[in-house]
């Protein structure tokens, strides 16, 4: 929605059929609907088709096995803002990333910002290029 409303064209999508439905009626309630669109998708089956993306939101989901094909994802210039839990300042869980793993995984990207602790690790980068 935060982008939606700052004219960014979205695409969202998750498993469950409730939380896309929610993203819906937000959006036609913020009177983004021409410029989001929300579908039910298994990431478990990787990321879906679609074009090279400016920016790429990632927010409490995690399988390390989606890390390349979202950088592979970002267009030139592009942006990857990804939060997921994290084992720092945690007790362990087998959702939760390892020290340092995002920093490593997207260690080719310009990290702009990064961090971990209380239990969830961040960062900020942006796909070398134009
Ligand atoms: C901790 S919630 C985070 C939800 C939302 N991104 C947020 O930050 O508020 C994890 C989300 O991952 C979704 N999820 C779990 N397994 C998934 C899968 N295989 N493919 C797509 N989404 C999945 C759940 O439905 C849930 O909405």
């Amino acid at each position: 929605m935060w982008l939606a409303r700052r004219g960014v064209d979205v695409v969202g999508v998750d498993i469950s059929p409730t939380a896309i439905a929610q993203a819906r009626e937000l959006a036609a309630a913020s009177g983004v609907s021409d410029r989001s669109r929300f579908e039910v998708v298994d990431l478990d089956t990787g990321l879906p088709a679609g074009p090279p993306a400016d920016v790429i939101v990632c927010h409490l989901f995690r399988d390390p096995r989606l890390y390349t094909p979202i950088i592979e994802r970002l267009a030139p210039g592009g942006l990857l803002a990804i939060a997921v839990l994290s084992v720092v300042g945690a007790a362990p869980g087998r959702f939760r990333a390892a020290p340092g793993e995002l920093t490593t995984a997207f260690g080719e990207l310009q990290v702009i910002a990064s961090g971990e602790g209380d239990g969830l690790a961040w960062l900020l980068g942006r796909r070398p290029g134009s």
